[in-house]
């Protein structure tokens, strides 16, 4: 049964029924520090707790993005996809910045998981 207020917000560990957060919140793995202009990869895995992929309830996708910059999305196939996926990205500027990943799961909504990492020389 879909839960029709999830789909009216982005949904996070902090605002989402805990027992609901925890298998869908997108976990970010990625290194504190990354070279600036070079390659690193991202690891986005949808819940701390396994999310089923199955015909009627699934994640449809993950999107990545810096902040308010858009960088990637993988769409995700119920029976034929777990809800991880690995992305190498480059960011060409320095300091700070906030990797955002987003899931959809089609009876659960929007969430969002973040991670800081540093860009340096
Ligand atoms: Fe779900």
């Amino acid at each position: 049964m879909a839960e029709t207020s999830l789909f009216c917000q982005i949904n996070s560990l902090a605002t989402g029924p805990a027992d609901v957060a925890k298998k869908h919140a997108p976990v970010i793995t990625v290194p504190a520090n990354v070279a600036v202009g070079q390659p690193f990869t991202v690891t986005i895995k949808v819940g701390e707790a396994p999310h089923v992929m199955e015909n009627g309830h699934f994640i449809q996708f993950v999107d990545l993005y810096s902040g308010h910059i858009y960088i990637s999305r993988v769409d995700l196939t119920a029976e034929l996809n777990k809800p991880e996926v690995s992305l190498s990205v480059v960011l060409p500027h320095e300091g700070k910045r906030t990797l955002r990943a987003f899931s959809r799961c089609n009876l659960h909504g929007i969430w969002e998981g973040s991670k800081e990492v540093n860009v340096t020389k």
